[in-house]
């Protein structure tokens, strides 16, 4: 098991940096879920991310800078993408820009590709490690390839710890979903994965409508169709759920249900994305417990957060390949 500091006192921060200087790996805590990071510089180092993931090669990572300054040395900024960082910086908003030839960052980390996915996390112990280090972080969430997104240090510890060298225990992530990630390519904003920031407050900044990927060919993101799987099956928009699944509830849309979990039962979003991928995690589990066949989720509101929300039950949903 790898060591897990309880506190990220000064020492133990040092401790994190001079593993991940060394070509280690370390799940730091940020305010959207737990990411693996290790130096974006390293081509072994990310590797290793590759291998601990078991993650298939072609999905690129997220670059995790202190800010605009600093993203500046790897990726070139347009006056759109000036603005985005502007407003949302630090936080959760993935810039996906194009990679500067002398960026110095691995090759691995973009997958081959000429951009870089790039943002400046808000949790303040994610940003002492970037200070620390003065050194980019890719940091993909800290979780098997293809499972569901941890969201506390005992998620990582579960999901790979064998397979890395120290979490830092931030507590839980207050936002509780991944970074929205936008692409900015010729003057155009596309919305790659919707997440923690929500696609109107981009919007109002942008002063545009996001444009859509559907019809874009892109090679992109937990863009695979089945991901955020638990190991039962889960079914969407059900009213009435079976009495052999588990029930994912939402603002108390049915309250007899034997084995319930209810995203948020005052019908709050926010709220309902910072418990999602733990509530997920606790019914697969008692799907085990009591031999239930599958889980089945109420209908989740689209509006806001709720676009990031459904598209990862959509994905949980999906047919496994
Ligand atoms: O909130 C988050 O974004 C978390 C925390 C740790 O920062 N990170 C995260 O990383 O969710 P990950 O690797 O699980 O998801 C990153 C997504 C991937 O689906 C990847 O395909 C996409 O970003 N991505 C990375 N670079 C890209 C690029 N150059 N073009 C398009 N998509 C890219
Ligand atoms: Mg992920």
């Amino acid at each position: 098991m790898p060591n897990i500091s309880k506190t990220a006192d000064a020492a133990r921060l040092e401790e994190a940096a001079a593993i991940i200087l060394s070509g280690g790996l370390v799940a730091m805590p940020t305010e959207t879920v737990y990411g693996l990071a290790a130096d974006a510089t390293n081509d072994v180092a990310t590797a290793k991310i590759f291998e601990a993931k078991g993650r298939p090669q072609f999905n690129p990572l997220i670059i995790h800078v202190s800010g605009k300054e600093m993203a500046a040395r790897y990726a070139e900024f347009s006056s759109v993408a000036d603005a985005l960082a502007d407003a949302f910086w630090p936080g959760a908003l993935t810039l996906v820009l194009p990679r500067r030839a002398d960026s110095g960052l691995s090759h691995l980390v973009s997958a081959g590709l000429d951009t870089i996915a790039i943002r400046a996390p808000a949790h303040p112990i994610a940003r002492r490690l970037i200070d620390a280090l003065d050194r980019p972080l890719a940091a993909p969430s800290a979780n098997r390839s293809g499972a569901i997104s941890p969201t506390s240090a005992a998620d990582v510890a579960q999901s790979l710890g064998g397979n890395i060298d120290f979490i830092i225990d931030g507590g839980p992530c207050e936002i509780g979903l991944e970074s929205t990630i936008v692409k900015i390519e010729e003057g155009e904003v596309l919305l790659l994965r919707p997440g923690g920031v929500p696609r109107e407050d981009i919007e109002l900044v942008i002063d545009a409508p996001l444009q859509k990927l559907s019809d874009k060919k892109i090679q992109a993101p937990g863009m695979m169709k089945s991901h955020y799987a638990p190991n039962v099956s889960v079914y969407l928009d059900v009213l009435s759920p079976p009495s052999d699944h588990a029930f994912l509830d939402f603002a108390k849309s049915n309250l007899d249900h034997r084995h319930r979990l209810d995203l948020s039962p005052d019908g709050i979003l926010l709220e309902a994305a910072a418990n999602l991928f733990a509530s997920l995690r606790s019914l697969d589990q008692i799907c085990t417990d009591n031999d239930l066949d599958g889980i089945s989720v109420a209908p989740i509101p689209h509006d806001g957060l709720g676009e990031a929300i459904n598209d990862r039950l959509r994905r949980a949903a999906a047919p496994r390949d």
